[in-house]
C-alpha cells in the first residue's frame, strides 16, 4: 500500500469508527484498552519506555465468556502505529488485527473497536501485530481468559504470563534483538518474569483445586516447564481441552512451551497451610528456576483432582483425512531477500528466513499472494518441514488444527494454533478450513517472523 492510499483509507475508517464508537460508549458495553507508555520496577530501578495498558502495571487479564460478544476499544496514544491481535481466537477475519492484511494500522490518537464472540473457551492472549517486536519486547502482551459456558468447578484460578525482558544493570532496555540472534535461535531476555515479577507467590486455599493457566508470551524463549510439590494434571493445551491423558512433565522431561503457547493445569494445592507448589523452568546450563509459586493458606478444603469432570470440548470441526489435500511448507533460511517493507509497522531491516524459499516481502508490500488457498469447509493436511537447525513455533491465525504425525516423535492429538517444530522435524497438521479470510501464518519467534518467516493462508 502506498502512503497516499493509506492516508486516504485511514481517514475514512477513522470517521466510521468514531460514530460506531459513540453509540457503543453510550451503551457502556465496550472495554477501553489504551496503549500507552509505562514504567515498572524490575530490580530496584524503574525501567522507563515500557508499553502497556496502564502507566505502571502489566497489561491486564481480559475476561470473556464463550459465546458472549466482547467489545474491546483499542486506543493508541503511542507515537508508533499499532494493531491488536487476539491469539488463538477463531473469530472474524476483520477483527484479527493483522496490519494491511485485515485492517489498517492504528495511528497515534486513533481508535479501533474490535468486536467478536469467542466460539471457544480457554486460555488465549493478546499482543500487537504492528510494531510487534518493539511493543511486545517492551511489555505489551496480555492474557485472555474465556470462561466455559458451564462452570468447571475449580476453587480458584491463577494466570501466569511468562516472559523475559532485556535490561542492562541500570534497568534500561537493551536493543530488543541482535542480527546474530535473529538469524539463529532469537535474542534472549535476561530478566525472567511471571506477570512481570520475579518468582511471585500467590495464595490459594489449601487442599483446593486451582486452574493454573500458563502463557508463554515471550518473543523468543521456549520454556521447559514442570511443576514441583503438586498433584496436577494437564487439562488444556493452547486453549483447548485435552482429550487424551498427557504425562505430567518432570525435571528430566519438561514440557516444551514455545512462544505463543499455553498450558492449563488442574492443581490440587497441598493440604497443609504454608506449603507451596512451584512452577519451574529448566534453563540451559542453569538448572531449575522457580518462575512462580502457589502458596496454600487456611484450612484444607479437602478437594481431590478426581472430583473434576473433563472440560467440555470446544466446537471445532474435526478434519476428515480420507481425501484431504496436502500442502507443503518449507521453513528455512532465505536464499535472498532485501529488507522487508513493513510500512508503518516496524522493520528489523533484514530478511534471514523464508517459507517455501521466499522471505515475506513485508507487512505493507504490494501484490503478495497467499501461501495456499483452501476451499471453505474442506479438510486439509499441511506438511511442515523445518530445514533449519533452530526450533520454530509455527502459528496459524483464525483456525484450530490437529498435529497428526512427525518424523521424530509421537504427537498427541491436541487441538492447537501453534506447532512447535523441532530441528529437522517434518510434521503434518490437519484442519478444516471453516473460517473464511486471509490468515497470517508465521513463526512466533518474533525475530523470525519479522525477518521473513511469515506468510498467510487464504480460506475462500
Ligand atoms: Cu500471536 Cu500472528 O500471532
Ligand atoms: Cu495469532
Ligand atoms: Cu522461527
Amino acid at each position: 500500500m502506498k502512503r497516499r492510499d493509506f492516508l486516504l483509507g485511514c481517514g475514512a475508517s477513522a470517521g466510521a469508527l468514531g460514530l460506531a464508537g459513540l453509540t457503543r460508549a453510550q451503551s457502556g458495553a465496550a472495554q477501553e484498552l489504551v496503549i500507552q507508555p509505562a514504567s515498572f520496577t524490575f530490580r530496584d530501578r524503574p525501567t522507563e519506555g515500557m508499553v502497556s495498558l496502564s502507566p505502571d502495571a502489566p497489561p491486564p487479564v481480559l475476561y470473556g465468556r464463550q459465546g458472549e460478544a466482547m467489545r474491546l476499544r483499542v486506543r493508541n496514544t503511542m507515537p508508533d502505529y499499532t494493531a491488536m491481535h487476539w491469539h488463538g481466537m477463531r473469530i472474524d477475519n476483520a477483527m484479527d488485527g493483522v496490519p494491511y492484511l485485515t485492517q489498517m494500522p492504528i495511528a497515534e490518537g486513533e481508535t479501533f473497536e474490535y468486536e467478536f464472540t469467542p466460539p471457544d473457551a480457554g486460555t488465549y492472549w493478546y499482543h500487537p501485530h504492528c510494531m510487534t517486536m518493539a511493543q511486545m519486547a517492551h511489555g505489551l502482551t496480555g492474557v485472555m481468559v474465556i470462561a466455559e459456558a458451564e462452570d468447571p468447578g475449580f476453587d480458584s484460578e491463577q494466570v501466569i504470563n511468562l516472559r523475559d525482558f532485556r535490561l542492562d544493570e541500570e534497568g534500561t532496555f537493551l536493543p530488543a534483538f541482535t542480527a546474530r540472534g535473529a538469524a539463529r535461535g532469537g535474542t534472549f531476555g535476561n530478566v525472567l518474569t511471571a506477570n512481570w515479577l520475579d518468582a511471585p507467590g500467590y495464595d490459594h486455599a489449601a487442599g483446593g483445586l486451582v486452574r493454573l493457566r500458563v502463557v508463554n508470551s515471550d518473543t523468543t524463549r521456549i520454556y521447559k516447564l514442570h511443576l514441583g510439590g503438586a498433584e496436577a494434571r494437564i487439562i488444556a493445551w493452547d486453549g483447548h481441552p485435552v482429550e487424551v491423558e498427557l504425562p505430567m512433565p518432570g525435571k528430566d522431561e519438561p514440557l516444551l512451551v514455545g512462544p505463543g503457547q499455553r498450558v492449563d493445569f488442574a492443581v490440587a494445592t497441598p493440604g497443609a497451610e504454608g506449603q507451596s507448589v512451584e512452577l519451574l523452568a529448566e534453563l540451559p546450563g542453569r538448572g531449575s528456576r522457580v518462575m512462580a509459586r502457589l502458596r496454600a493458606t487456611d484450612q484444607s478444603l479437602g478437594r481431590d483432582l478426581r472430583e473434576l469432570k473433563p472440560l467440555t470440548t470446544n466446537p471445532v470441526a474435526r478434519p476428515d483425512l480420507t481425501n484431504a489435500e496436502v500442502h507443503d511448507f518449507v521453513f528455512g533460511w532465505t536464499p535472498e531477500g532485501g529488507p522487508p517493507n513493513d510500512g508503518f509497522c516496524g522493520s528489523m531491516g533484514y530478511s534471514f528466513w523464508s517459507i517455501n524459499r521466499t522471505p515475506w516481502a513485508g507487512d505493507a508490500a504490494d501484490n503478495v499472494g497467499p501461501l495456499a488457498t483452501l476451499e471453505r469447509g474442506k479438510s486439509y493436511v499441511l506438511r511442515l518441514r523445518n530445514e533449519s537447525p533452530n526450533l520454530h513455533p509455527i502459528h496459524l491465525h483464525g483456525l484450530a488444527f490437529v498435529p497428526i504425525r512427525s518424523n521424530l516423535r509421537k504427537l498427541p492429538p491436541l487441538l492447537t494454533d501453534t506447532m512447535l517444530l523441532l530441528k529437522d522435524e517434518v510434521a503434518e497438521i490437519a484442519l478444516v478450513a471453516d473460517n473464511p479470510g486471509d490468515w497470517a501464518f508465521h513463526c512466533h519467534v518474533i525475530e523470525h517472523q519479522k525477518t521473513g518467516l511469515t506468510g498467510y493462508i487464504h480460506v475462500t
